[in-house]
């Protein structure tokens, strides 16, 4: 579905840049070298007013592992740990796998905003859980 669009690499410059990725992790894994599988952004929205985003963005040899939802799990509570209230996510229209993250999260669709990007973008939001003391 979403994995390595053909209209992105495809052909035979397509095949030539995933061989020698390939190439390069295989090296890398040999030489016992860390691989990055990709970031996990956590920072405020521009121009907003103290909103913080979660983002995620994985090198394709890492999709389809889980690593994003974990990694975004993993910072979502560290700062919601830390007093964030809510946390914010923003989607390019289509990017499906990008949806499919935010729903792995509980986030809710707030609706399309241009609110802080020069973009309409979905946006997802998730409210830190009420603590009981
Ligand atoms: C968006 C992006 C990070 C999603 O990557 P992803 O691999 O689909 O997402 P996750 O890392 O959460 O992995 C979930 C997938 O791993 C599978 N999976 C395999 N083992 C798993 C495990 N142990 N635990 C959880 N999920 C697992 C899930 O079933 C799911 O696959 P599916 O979509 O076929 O059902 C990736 O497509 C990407 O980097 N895109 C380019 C950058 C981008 O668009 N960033 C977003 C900007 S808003």
């Amino acid at each position: 579905m979403h994995r390595r669009s053909p209209g992105r690499a495809g052909g035979a410059l397509g095949r030539g840049v995933r061989a020698r990725r390939a190439a390069r992790l295989l090296g890398h894994r040999a030489a016992g070298l860390p691989v990055v599988a990709g970031t996990v952004l956590f920072k405020p929205l521009p121009n907003g007013v103290g909103e913080v985003e979660v983002g995620w963005h994985l090198h394709p040899d890492s999709w389809g592992h889980g690593y994003a939802t974990e990694a975004a799990r993993a910072v979502i509570d560290r700062g919601f740990d830390a007093g964030v209230p809510e946390v914010y996510a923003v989607v390019r229209p289509g990017n499906q796998a990008s949806v499919a993250v935010c729903a792995r999260l509980d986030m809710e669709h707030i609706g399309r905003f241009r609110r802080w990007y020069d973009v309409e973008l979905e946006t997802f939001r998730l409210t830190a859980p009420v603590v009981v003391e």
